[in-house]
């Protein structure tokens, strides 16, 4: 869902950029559009100063199919209380599976989940594939507050493939702002009442704003 709204936003801002930056160039008095399109460029010409040899051959010729590698982030244990079903919307049918409790375990980051929390998914009524769409908190050994929002979809098996965003102004836990992370979630827990406990690895991509060594 926030895929799906923020892209095409991106798109249109992109496009108003692009015909704002062509209207004033017309009426010449573009001094403001320019400087932004010297950013633009300046942006350009870094990531390509990292190529190897020339313009062309970084065209041409560069790899592109290397998979990015992840580093492993964590493993949580989620337990949730008994879903209930909104009802079918517009995205499809929605229901909340309430989030009560949990922990987490990884190499920079560890602590407890909060009873705090829910999954708002969907079933995709053509498909039948769960989108889950939850916020929930951890609060780590150290007393550090993180907000969560995932989203994903459901796989043949059952299992969940995940995204996820972090928030967290906490100084040692800063860098989580800016992770892209991806993960797995399974069941291994059902209760009599419709509880579950879940378990979800998270990684996080190589190579970015990941924790200081
Ligand atoms: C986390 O929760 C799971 C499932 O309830 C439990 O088996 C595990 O011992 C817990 N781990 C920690 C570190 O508390
Ligand atoms: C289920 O499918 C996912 C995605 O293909 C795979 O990563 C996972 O290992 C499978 N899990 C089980 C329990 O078969």
């Amino acid at each position: 869902m926030l895929f799906k709204t923020i892209l095409p936003l991106l798109a249109v801002a992109g496009t108003v950029l692009a015909q704002t930056v062509d209207t004033l160039n017309a009426a010449g008095v573009a001094s403001k559009p320019k400087s932004s399109a010297k950013v633009s460029s300046s942006i350009l010409a870094t990531s390509t100063s990292a190529a190897p040899s020339s313009t062309s051959a970084a065209c041409s010729s560069a790899p592109s199919s290397t998979a990015p590698a992840l580093t492993f982030l964590y493993t949580a244990f989620v337990n949730c209380a008994a879903p209930f079903d909104i009802g079918v919307v517009s995205e499809g049918d929605r229901v909340v599976i309430p989030i009560v409790g949990g922990n987490f375990t990884g190499p920079a980051l560890s602590g407890t989940i909060l009873d705090l929390g829910a999954d708002w998914g969907y079933f995709d009524t053509k498909t039948g594939i769960f989108h889950p769409d939850t916020r929930y908190n951890f609060r780590t050994t150290d007393g550090a507050n993180i907000w969560i929002r995932s989203t994903g979809s459901s796989t043949p098996n059952g299992s969940l493939q995940l995204r996820f965003l972090f928030e967290t102004g906490a100084a040692a836990y800063y860098w989580l702002n800016n992770v892209v992370a991806i993960g797995t979630l399974r069941q291994v827990a059902a209760g009599a009442d419709g509880s579950s406990v879940l378990r979800i690895d998270a990684w996080i991509m190589a190579g970015g704003n990941g924790p200081a060594a």
